[in-house]
């Protein structure tokens, strides 16, 4: 292996449309993976483990035909806004005219205020009836009709903008965040022109049915946070089933079911998950997002591409998520534990063949991007 130091990750600031906080989100590395999949002269791209989708619309927003696919619901809303929905088509005024109607609409007490206003704190409840309001008049009038999704979408975001949490939902904080105090307001998504698809499918599947690709992006858990527990209430908003729910954090009793648990989030089946994807992903250029907060070792990783031809790992220092900067916490609020760092490493293994690994790799490493590259042939 040979190592290559460069500059490290300068500030990339480029504004991406309206994306709700997520653990583990690339929002540093989206300029780098649209500059990968620019430089490999791809056309078309899956991105497996989308989540917000940030990473899939810039490859859209780059020119791909673009599948996004994640397991969890919110997920398949967002991509089906921003990756399937295409802007030169749709029709402003129509989804103007339906923002400006649910912005109008009093506040209502049901469900969601009650559950996540009244027995949990994690909006206030001005917010919550309003959202309640939102949400029941999507189901109503605009169920299965193409703007449904921008309008969730709208409303997902409209109420991340005014929670009272670190960005998770396994807890709420103990005192109001000064942004729940705003009031909930639903803006127009910014959509991307161009063609794309949403999925919402276990990527095991998804990989197996999706097709050739010129370039794959994989993202997927890599410890055990379970995205269903820690954004339950994303689910529930769109999901919009009323479930009965459990424990401060008010999580939706099917939290507990083993099927809800992704093999991602299990240590004895990580491994083999991943394996079993990157063996299925028909893909000239494949990505694979890695950090060093996971069970495995960049190493296993490493190995695990080089099956699919030469490797290169572009490596990237990056800020941890705002709930390891500020502590640990007992529900009652209590500093109970040490934050060991604040910094970790971003890497994005790029496998393919060799010419094509090369190609795709020196568009990020002669812009700078990285911290340090290392070439395995
Ligand atoms: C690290 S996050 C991806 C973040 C994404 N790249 C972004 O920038 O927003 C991992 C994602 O994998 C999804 N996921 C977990 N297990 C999955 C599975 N078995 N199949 C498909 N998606 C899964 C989660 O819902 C989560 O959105």
């Amino acid at each position: 292996m040979a190592l290559r130091q460069a500059g490290c990750l300068g500030p990339l600031r480029r504004r991406v449309s309206g994306v709700i906080k997520y653990l583990g989100s690339k929002r540093r590395l989206v300029p780098a993976l649209g500059r990968l999949f620019e430089a490999s002269g791809a056309a078309t791209a899956l991105d497996l483990f989308t989540g917000t989708t940030r990473v899939a619309q810039e490859l859209k927003r780059r020119g791909g035909v673009v599948w996004a696919c994640d397991s969890a619901r919110y997920s398949e809303v967002l991509g089906a806004c921003y990756v399937a929905a295409d802007a030169a088509t749709i029709d402003e005024a129509e989804l103007s005219e339906a923002l400006g109607l649910l912005n109008r609409l009093p506040g209502r007490h049901g469900y969601f205020t009650e559950t996540f206003c009244v027995k949990s704190r994690y909006f206030q409840p001005f917010n919550g009836r309003r959202v309640d309001a939102v949400r029941s008049r999507i189901a109503d009038d605009f169920s299965g009709s193409w703007l449904e999704p921008l309008l969730l979408t709208s409303l997902l975001e409209a109420a991340d903008r005014v929670d009272s949490t670190t960005g998770v939902q396994m807890a709420y904080l103990k005192s109001w965040a000064p942004r729940s105090y705003n009031p909930l307001e639903l803006r127009a998504p910014a959509l991307i022109p161009g063609t794309g698809y949403s999925l919402r499918a276990d990527a095991a599947a998804a990989a197996a049915s999706a097709g050739s690709v010129d370039f794959a992006y994989l993202d997927p858990p890599y410890n055990q946070h379970s995205y269903f527990g820690n954004y339950h209430i994303w689910e529930t908003l769109v999901a919009w089933d009323r479930p009965p729910v459990y424990g401060v954090a008010c999580k939706r009793s099917d939290c507990r079911d083993p099927a809800n648990r992704s093999r991602f989030n299990s240590k004895p089946r990580f491994r083999d998950a991943l394996a079993e994807i990157v063996r299925l992903v028909d893909a000239g250029i494949l990505v694979l997002s890695y950090n060093d907060e996971s069970w495995t070792t960049l190493e296993e990783i490493t190995e695990l591409c080089a099956k699919r031809g030469a490797v290169r790992v572009l490596t990237f220092d990056s800020k941890r998520y705002v709930g390891a900067q500020i502590g640990i916490h007992n529900p009652a609020g209590k500093l109970v534990g040490r934050v060991s760092h604040l910094r970790n490493h971003e890497y994005l293994v790029i496998s393919g063949e060799q010419k094509d690994v090369m190609r795709a790799a020196a568009g990020v490493t002669d812009a700078g991007d990285v911290c340090c590259e290392v070439v395995q042939p």
